[in-house]
């Protein structure tokens, strides 16, 4: 009854009665899910997983009795003020008064840390034209395809704009104009962004060039991670300060590398000034290319997977016809490789 999964992360430890209830109806006002038990074998389960635990004060004794684990995300919640104030340090607990506290158990279920949070990868050119904005866009295609909905955001002010490569020019829905003064703590976003084929887009506007803050960029991202299952981020080269947020805010880092001298000696200026010490590289085939073991000891970081040559590529993103129609197996079979060690709790 109360396996917790990802999409269910809020942990109710409370009897049928009216604290339940606003607990519940508190977690559906979040659009979150929750687990409910009483049970403390499967609570000692689900301790650890839950972002969130609500406990409501007449279950607070019976699990302090029980000496779990400290965690953070902790509240005792209800309307009896002693129950509260005794059994809050035993759980190292905040405590929700209700009914007042109302108002406040929706805040800190609102504020993100209650989701499930998804990867966020960061894929930088390690040299220009390297082929950074197509891998963002066919991993976050992909990832998509497999359910769960992908979120791309393109923080390159001087890039091409990302929805002109999903062919996603002409979709309605917000741009990064409409976003820039947003802080702190934003809803859920896919209402007023495009969305081509379950990949929902941050795009740049055209126009002149606009150098976004930081502030919104976080704000976003933190908004997209919790309702999707994957977060794409596309820095392009020019080091504005949102770009360097982007990386900052990422999980993971790829380098798209082109596997020619050149391209792999640009790739280890890149590192140097990107500062992604923990950066994994990529490595885009160039006909008479370096070998991947030679590049990854050039550069002092692993190679994660191997770009084909793609020669429908270009010309693909000419017509507006997304990468992952224009890819064959060997690309695909890369994405799925770089999607899959998502789930290796290495992002
Ligand atoms: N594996 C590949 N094989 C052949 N062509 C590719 C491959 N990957 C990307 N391309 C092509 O290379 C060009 C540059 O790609 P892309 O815009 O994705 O690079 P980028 O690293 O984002 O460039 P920028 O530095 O401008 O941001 C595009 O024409 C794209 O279609
Ligand atoms: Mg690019």
């Amino acid at each position: 009854m109360a396996q917790l999964s990802p999409s269910r992360p809020v942990l109710v430890v409370a009897a049928s009665g009216h604290t339940q209830d606003s607990m519940l109806s508190a977690v559906a006002a979040q659009e979150l899910e929750a687990a409910v038990s009483t049970d403390l074998e499967t609570i000692a389960e689900a301790w650890r997983t839950a972002a969130t635990v609500l406990v409501a004060d007449d279950q607070a004794e019976r699990l302090a009795g029980r000496a779990l684990p400290h965690r953070d995300g902790v509240f005792v919640v209800g309307p009896r003020p002693e129950l509260l104030s005794a059994w809050s340090a035993p759980l190292a607990a905040r405590v929700i008064p209700l009914p007042d506290g109302a108002a406040w158990l929706g805040a800190i279920l609102a504020d993100g840390s209650s989701r499930a949070r998804a990867p966020v990868i960061a894929v930088i050119g390690g040299s220009g034209g390297a082929g950074a904005s197509t891998l963002a866009a066919a991993l976050a295609q992909q990832a998509a395809a497999r359910g769960g909905g992908a979120a791309l955001v393109d923080v390159d002010p001087l890039g091409g704009g990302i929805d002109l490569l999903l062919g996603a020019e002409r979709a309605g829905g917000w741009r990064w104009p409409r976003l820039s003064s947003a802080e702190g703590h934003l809803g859920d976003l896919r209402g007023y962004l495009p969305v081509v084929d379950g990949v929902t887009i941050v795009s740049m506007a055209r126009g002149p060039a606009l150098d976004l803050a930081r502030e919104p960029l976080a704000a976003i991202v933190t908004s997209l991670r919790s309702r999707h299952s994957l977060v794409v981020l596309d820095p392009g080269r020019a080091l504005v300060p949102a770009a360097r947020e982007a990386i900052r805010l990422s999980s993971r880092q790829l380098l798209v590398v082109q596997a020619g001298v050149r391209g792999v000696a640009a790739a280890r200026q890149s590192l140097a000034s990107y500062d992604l010490r923990g950066a994994q590289a990529v490595l885009r085939r160039v006909r008479g290319g370096l070998p991947s073991g030679l590049v990854a000891e050039t550069l002092g970081i692993p190679v994660v997977a191997e770009l084909p040559v793609e020669p429908g590529l270009a010309a693909a993103a000419e017509r507006g016809d997304p990468p992952s129609r224009a890819v064959r197996r060997g690309y695909r079979k890369a994405l799925d490789e770089l999607l899959g060690r998502l789930g290796d709790g290495d992002a």
